[in-house]
């Protein structure tokens, strides 16, 4: 008898998710950022204060968002250039990882 409402429920739940995320896409989400630095970057960046070690001579994180704007990483991260890896990200992941590096000292 309960039967007669999922689609409704469902179209209702869908309106609501894309309300929410619309805002979230241009903002960019520090958290978001380091999981997805934990994914693609931590192999040859230090890209956090806690980690030691990273694999080669890749510049770190925070020097990176010492000598680099939000634009300048959008631009780079966009087309990376050898001997960077063309990676797959969405403008989302950029966004996200640039919030994210720039949460970090910059040293
Ligand atoms: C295969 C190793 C490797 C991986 C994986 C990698 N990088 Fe790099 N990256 C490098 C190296 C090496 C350099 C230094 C390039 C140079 O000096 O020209 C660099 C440079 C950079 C720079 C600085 C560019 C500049 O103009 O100074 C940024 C920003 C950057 N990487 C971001 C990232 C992000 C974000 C990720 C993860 C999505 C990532 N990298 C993953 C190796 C890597």
């Amino acid at each position: 008898m309960s039967s007669s409402r999922p689609i409704p429920t469902l179209l209702v739940a869908l309106a609501a998710l894309a309300a929410s995320a619309a805002p979230a896409f241009a903002a960019g989400d520090a958290a978001a950022g380091r999981r997805t630095a934990d994914t693609w970057c931590v192999g040859c960046h230090l890209i956090g204060n806690e980690q030691k070690a990273a694999l080669v001579d890749a510049p770190t994180f925070p020097e990176i968002n010492k000598r680099m704007t939000p634009e300048a990483l959008r631009a780079y991260l966009f087309q990376p250039h050898p001997p960077m890896p063309q990676f797959r990200l969405t403008r989302q992941d950029i966004e996200d990882l640039i919030e994210f590096i720039q949460s970090m000292e910059k040293k």
